[in-house]
């Protein structure tokens, strides 16, 4: 709804109302319809205001509208065009946020006067769409091409501070916005309307502007990899820049009508809800969201400063939590120190207002330490030492002496069972994993994993913390590898099974990033370090030393196994790190990956040594292998209710390992694939590859096709008691 009611005789005043964020439904942009021809009718009326509900301009169009095919058709344009023609002035008062639509409201009005702390962008690219009220057409009037093209492309939000600079806005105000706008229209009633008018305004040119956009359109494509939306976005801003108002409003509907119907806006829609719905985050037991409070966390710990403890603390810090950063020796605790403060210089360059926000070379908020006995106050503590139980179990056991009963106890373990490591405390209720992904300080998934007695308030804390840390905190059970990396250990291992068929790293690359990954699996691997996975296997039994003699090379447990990535680490091929591993590099430490002769023949003698017959594989064999094998356990781990619904993996999957957002993460790719023709495909696979457990359909997944192939939405109804593991 939109309120109308009076200032003064003088100012008629439409408040956006529709909680929580005023998103601007049908009902809305009626009732702001009949609020203009109210006051147009109303000779007492001299200026109109509008404003937003709740300290909230708007956030846009009903993302959740988009869906339902009643709405579609109906243009926001309409709307603010009425708003532009209106013969009174009309201002926009704008708090909180004014976002996609919420901002083309705005740009319709005449003035545009914002409070300080306020919001404002066109994110409609995020959701896979572009601006479809017009925005296209009159943002680049307002503030030239190469502002609008980067908010439009890039869908960032800008602060009312630059508003102001790039001309968005007339006036920002610290006080009261709404008494700012009210005199700003009492100001202008009488003063021509005609240049307030954007879609009279020719675009600003640029004495290059040809130029500029192939430039522009380059780098686009570059970085969208498949995705639609921002080139559609550049489209549109060009035919700004070509065509008249009113043909560039066409051309505008016309591309946007082209995103609305694509796969990839419901996809990115989806993932928009689905990040909201994980954060209330539920368990098998019944403790939730909703019955549990976070404690507040005045100081924090962390445990170990490699790759992982450095990114945590610079994270820690970022979020002015002070942090005490502990190491085993003076000499590691210097370099760790040094590679901290270098990851916080250069975040404090990154921040808007330098290096005073980042508060890190005062000891009493940023102390480095080799003595337990300074944990002896903080509130929580994240372990990051090497993956290793028996030193966790010693570090736990301590932390348990040291640490005031209260605090929370937090492992950074990628895989390690989580009640193995609380049983080494005396207060296993503390116990939760807090699962950082790497770079710690960049990357925003945070996996939270719950034990056996992991308390509903050690969780809610976790689940706090990341809020804190701007990260996308995901809850789910305890499993070896959790969630995210369970799911990745039979993309992975089929990836290398492929290549003992017959394939090569670069061509199962090249299929899973034409797909939409960053990086395909094996120049992940070797980004990550190859010694890592090995030093596990080794641990676990399935590599080195500890394999009992007579085992054969390519069988563990009675099942498929590939020594290949073992033979890449006995010949020193550690990945990036040593500038060799499924690549070459031309250093070590270097980055660009090229194919190696060395690895292609030693594939074909390990073929040969192995009588494996080489065949070609083809394209749809790679991606469906690798994907539907990290989907089907994604079936098992919602069976088992390791996480509570397939938006959680998807979340996990989006954020922490690089599943192109606008597939919509694996369990949603899946739904689009249709059920049935997965499970065709594993049972296909699976017959071939009969020793390959990874490849078995998943019961679950089964069910689903059985039960007709159910909406995603519906999937977790299907389990008629979620069983939990623990
Ligand atoms: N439509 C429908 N629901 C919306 C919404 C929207 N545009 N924006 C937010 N919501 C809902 C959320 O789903 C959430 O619902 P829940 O409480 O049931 O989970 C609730 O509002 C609060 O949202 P957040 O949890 O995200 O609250 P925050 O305070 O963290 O963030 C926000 C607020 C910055 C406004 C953020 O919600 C946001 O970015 N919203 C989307 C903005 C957007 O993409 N707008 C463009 C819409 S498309 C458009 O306008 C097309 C037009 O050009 C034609
Ligand atoms: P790392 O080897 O880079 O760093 C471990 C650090 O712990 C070293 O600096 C070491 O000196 C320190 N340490 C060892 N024993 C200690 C002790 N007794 N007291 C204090 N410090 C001690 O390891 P990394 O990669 O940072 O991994 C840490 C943890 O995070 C592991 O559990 C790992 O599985 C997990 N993890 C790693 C990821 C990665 O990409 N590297 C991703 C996610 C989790």
């Amino acid at each position: 709804m939109a309120q109308y009611t009076s200032a003064s005789t003088a100012l008629a005043v439409i408040r956006l109302r529709n909680p929580p964020v005023n998103a601007l439904s049908l009902p809305v942009l009626q009732a702001l319809e009949d609020g203009l021809k109210r006051a147009d009718a109303d000779p007492s009326v001299k200026a109109i205001m509008i404003c937003g509900e709740n300290g909230k301009f708007s956030a846009g169009a009903d993302i959740q509208g988009f869906s339902l095919p009643k709405t579609r058709g109906i243009s926001l344009g309409h709307f603010v065009s009425l708003i532009e023609r209106c013969e009174k002035p009309v201002v926009a008062a704008i708090e909180g946020v004014a976002l996609g639509g919420g901002l083309e409201v705005a740009l319709g009005c005449h003035y545009r006067v914002a409070h300080v702390k306020a919001r404002m962008g066109l994110p409609e690219v995020t959701i896979g769409l572009l601006p479809g009220g017009e925005g296209t057409q009159r943002l680049p009037r307002l503030i030239g091409v190469p502002a609008a093209l980067d908010i439009i492309t890039t869908g960032r939000h800008i602060p009312a501070t630059e508003a102001l600079k790039l001309g968005l806005v007339d006036e920002v105000v610290e006080e009261n916005t709404i008494e700012a706008a009210i005199r700003l229209a009492n100001k202008v009633i009488g003063q021509p309307l005609e240049p307030r008018r954007l879609s009279l305004r020719p675009v600003p040119k640029l004495p290059n502007m040809e130029a500029f956009l192939s430039e522009a359109l380059v780098k686009l494509k570059k970085q969208a990899r498949r995705y639609l939306a921002p080139e559609l976005c550049f489209q549109a801003v060009r035919a700004a820049t070509e065509l008249p108002f009113a043909d560039g409003v066409r051309k505008e509907r016309e591309l946007f009508n082209v995103l609305l119907t694509s796969g990839q806006a419901q996809a990115l829609q989806y993932a928009f809800f689905a990040e909201r719905a994980v954060q209330k985050w539920t368990t098998p037991h019944g403790s939730s969201w909703q019955n549990a409070s976070p404690q507040p966390i005045h100081k924090a710990a962390v445990i170990g400063l490699g790759t992982m403890g450095r990114g945590i603390v610079t994270s820690l810090v970022k979020a002015s939590i002070p942090v005490v950063a502990l190491e085993q020796n003076l000499e590691y605790l210097n370099t760790g120190r040094k590679a901290v403060m270098l990851l916080l210089e250069r975040e404090a360059m990154k921040m808007e207002q330098g290096a005073q926000t980042l508060d890190f070379h005062n000891p009493a908020r940023l102390q480095f330490t080799v003595d337990f006995d300074a944990l002896r106050d903080v509130d929580l503590v994240i372990e990051a030492v090497f993956e290793n139980m028996p030193l966790k179990k010693e570090i736990f056991q301590k932390l348990s002496r040291i640490c005031k009963p209260a605090a929370f106890l937090c492992t950074n373990t990628s895989a390690l069972n989580i009640d193995e490591i609380a049983s080494a405390t005396s207060r296993p209720q503390q116990v939760v994993g807090t699962h950082f992904f790497s770079p710690a300080h960049i990357m925003r998934l945070l996996e939270i994993i719950y034990g056996h007695h992991t308390s509903p308030t050690a969780i809610a804390t976790a689940v706090q913390l990341g809020k804190v840390l701007k990260k996308v905190g995901v809850v789910v059970g305890n499993c070896f590898g959790f969630a995210g990396n369970r799911m990745m250990f039979p993309y992975v291992e089929q990836a290398v099974f492929l290549l003992e068929e017959g394939s090569r790293p670069e061509a199962v690359d090249q299929v899973l990033e034409d797909f939409g990954f960053k990086i395909g699996p094996f120049r992940m691997s070797d980004l990550a370090g190859l010694d890592v996975a090995w030093r596990s296997r080794k641990g676990r039994g399935l590599a080195g030393d500890s394999v009992p003699p007579g085992t054969p090379a390519r069988q563990r447990h009675g099942r498929r196994y590939s020594p290949l990535p073992d033979l890449l680490c006995e010949n020193g091929r550690f990945g990036q790190k040593t500038g060799k591993g499924w690549y070459q590099y031309e250093k070590a430490g270097g980055r660009t990956a090229k194919p190696d002769p060395w690895l292609h023949n030693v594939l074909t003698q390990y073929r040969d040594t192995h009588h494996i017959k080489t065949r070609f594989i083809d394209q749809e064999e790679i991606l469906e292998r690798c994907l539907f094998s990290l989907i089907n356990e994604g079936f098992d781990i919602l069976a088992e209710g390791i996480a509570s619904g397939p938006e959680h993996l998807d979340v996990i999957y989006i954020h922490g390992y690089g599943w192109p957002k606008h597939r919509g993460g694996p369990m949603f790719y899946a739904s689009t694939v249709g059920l049935p023709r997965v499970l065709a495909k594993l049972q296909r696979y699976s017959e071939a590859h009969p020793d390959v457990p990874a490849l078995r359909p998943s019961t679950f997944l089964k069910k689903l096709v059985a039960v007709g192939n159910p909406p995603l939405k519906e999937w977790m109804s299907y389990l008629s008691r979620p069983s939990n593991k623990l």
